[in-house]
Formats: structure tokens, C-alpha cells, sequence
């Protein structure tokens, strides 16, 4: 297959383009910068440069592919928007060229907000954090429209490689302090990159439509544990500041709630229906590893 993969330098879109390649496609890497070709060049990968504010130079390459993935992020303006506008580009274009195509949209964990000791899953009504609130729309936009293979991955908090959020302890256990908004007996649910990777592949080979798949790791360690595994692994003395939300979320805005959210999510259905199934057990088991992944990428 043809495959069209946007933010095509990062994570999340690296991993899955990667794994897309590997597994014998043949894949378009969207980048915005040109030192972002040679690190597709060697994975396989062809760049394509433009960006999500003016994506017309690879009108051309998306109406080739037969697969759609869109895991780009630009944090700098108004994320949700520029992701909504790209997301109608794609399902725009999909309906040229090669036919059906697949189209996957990054979601996140986040729009099930708080969940606490409740396990949730596909079926479970959302309640988006604020951050992410215009989400669930953006969901059902691919979701719903015809003509198209619409499908959405939520994914837990991503560790492994370069390491995401997760890095933010690793740099905090280096640097002396590292920082957790509220108490941090809160847990998050997490996917190992590989894991996730492989879940891009599974979902782009599925034929399936309509469907939304989370993606999480069966571990249910606390941030206080996998920040207190980070510091371990990177032989550090750093302490621990627990920020109170309403103080974090003056430096860090809706980010703040997002990361003192309680969750628990089932993603049995992507073990069910994908035969997807998560090979690491968890942030805190590899941390060591984790740790040194993290700096080789920094
Ligand atoms: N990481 C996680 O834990 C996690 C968990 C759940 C869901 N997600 C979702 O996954 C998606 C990707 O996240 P990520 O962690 O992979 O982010 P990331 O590492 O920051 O990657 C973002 C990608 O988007 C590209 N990009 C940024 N602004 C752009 C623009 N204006 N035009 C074109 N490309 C642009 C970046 O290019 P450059 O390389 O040039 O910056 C990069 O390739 C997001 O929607 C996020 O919400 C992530």
C-alpha cells in the first residue's frame, strides 16, 4: 500500500511511519523542515515538505496513498484548529485517486477526562479535559464521513525513544527538580511507542471503517512511581515538587489538568478486533532502558 503519514518527523508519526515501511509499504512522510528529510531518508520514508498551515504541495502524494494518517501537532497556535483543518484537507482529498482510502486520526486518551478507578472503554461517553475538548468533534468528523475507511486512535501517554511527557522526568531528575502537577497518585494510561507503532499498522492493514481504537498498556503505575523510576534510572537525588493544579495551571494553562488526570482504559477492543496486542509492560519496567533511549535522542 500506498501510505501518506503527516507529522512524519515526530513521535508518534515517526514510529508509524516507520513500522508502515517495515512492514513493506511504501510511505510519504509529510515534514515541514528540510533536516527532518535525512531522518526519513534513512528509515525508507519519502519527504514531502509542507506544512499543515499551507499543505497544497502534497495534494499530489495524499491522492496517490490508499492510507491516510495524520499525527501532526503544531503546539505553537491554536493546536485543535490547524489539526481540524488539516483533518478536512485529508478527508477533503480522500475521495480523489486511489480508492477507499483509509484515514486515521490521533486522538488521545484525554477526551475520557477523569475516570478514576473506573475502567473505560469505545462504548464509554466522553468528557473531554478542557485542552482537548473540540476532540471528540474532530473524531466523529472522520468517523462519519462517507465515502472513506474512518478510523481513531486514542493512545495513552507515550514513553519509550525520545520519550514525550516521560522526558519531562528524565530532564527534571537531570537537572535536580522534577515537577508533577497535583499529588501524582493519579495514573495515567501509557503505550509504548513500538506498541503504538504497531497498532498505526495493524489499524492502516484492518479494512475496517467507523471504528475508534484506544491504545494503552495493561500497567497501572502511578506518576509518583514512574517519576520515582525515572529518577532511579538516571542515578539522580532530584526531589519531587508536587505542584497544586491551581498553581501549575497558571504557568501551563489546560495542560496542567491534563496531566492530573486519573485514568484507567480498556483496549481490549484493539486486542479483539486489530489482533494488536502491547509488548512492553509498562514505564516503570524498562525505565533504565527508557532513560537511556532518551538521551541518545536528546
Ligand atoms: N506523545 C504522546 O504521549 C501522545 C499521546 C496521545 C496522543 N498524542 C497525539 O499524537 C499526535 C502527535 O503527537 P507527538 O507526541 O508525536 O508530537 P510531536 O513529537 O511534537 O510531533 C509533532 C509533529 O507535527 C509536526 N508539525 C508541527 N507543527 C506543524 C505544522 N504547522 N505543519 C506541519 N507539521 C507540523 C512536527 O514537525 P517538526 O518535527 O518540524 O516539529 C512533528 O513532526 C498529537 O495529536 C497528540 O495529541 C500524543
Amino acid at each position: 500500500m500506498k501510505v501518506f503519514v503527516t507529522g512524519a518527523s515526530g513521535y508518534v508519526g515517526f514510529a508509524a511511519a516507520c513500522a508502515l515501511r517495515r512492514a513493506g509499504h511504501a510511505v510519504y512522510g509529510m515534514v515541514r523542515r528540510k533536516e527532518a528529510e535525512v531522518l526519513l531518508r534513512r528509515a525508507e520514508i519519502h519527504p514531502v515538505i509542507a506544512t499543515m498551515q499551507n499543505p497544497a504541495g502534497v495534494y499530489a502524494t495524499i491522492e496517490q496513498c490508499s492510507v491516510l494518517i495524520h499525527a501532526a501537532a503544531d503546539y505553537q497556535t491554536d493546536t485543535l484548529k490547524l489539526d481540524r483543518q488539516m483533518m478536512e484537507v485529508l478527508l477533503a482529498i480522500a475521495r480523489r485517486g486511489a480508492q477507499p482510502k483509509t484515514v486515521i486520526y490521533t486522538s488521545g486518551v484525554w477526551v475520557y477526562g477523569d475516570t478514576d478507578d473506573e475502567l473505560v472503554d469505545e462504548t464509554t461517553p466522553l468528557n473531554p479535559a478542557q485542552l482537548v475538548k473540540n476532540r471528540p468533534d474532530i473524531e466523529r468528523l472522520v468517523l462519519e464521513t462517507p465515502g472513506i475507511r474512518g478510523l481513531v486512535a486514542r493512545p495513552g501517554c507515550v514513553y519509550g525513544g525520545r520519550g514525550g511527557l516521560t522526558g519531562t522526568w528524565f530532564s527534571g531528575a537531570e537537572t535536580g527538580e522534577v515537577s508533577i502537577v497535583g499529588d501524582g497518585d493519579n495514573r495515567w494510561a501509557m503505550v509504548h511507542v513500538e506498541d503504538l507503532a504497531d497498532a498505526y499498522l495493524k489499524l492502516a492493514e484492518s479494512g475496517l471503517r467507523g471504528e475508534v481504537f484506544d491504545i494503552t498498556d495493561r500497567s497501572r503505575a502511578t506518576v509518583n512511581e514512574m517519576a520515582a523510576a525515572a529518577v532511579i534510572a538516571a542515578r539522580s537525588k532530584a526531589k519531587f515538587r508536587h505542584l497544586p493544579l491551581a498553581e501549575a495551571q497558571q504557568s501551563m494553562g489546560d495542560f496542567a489538568a491534563c496531566l492530573a488526570l486519573d485514568q484507567h482504559v480498556d483496549a481490549r477492543k484493539a486486542v479483539r478486533l486489530l489482533g494488536w496486542q502491547p509488548r512492553h509492560g509498562g514505564f516503570v519496567d524498562g525505565a533504565e532502558t527508557y532513560y537511556q533511549a532518551w538521551k541518545a535522542w536528546s
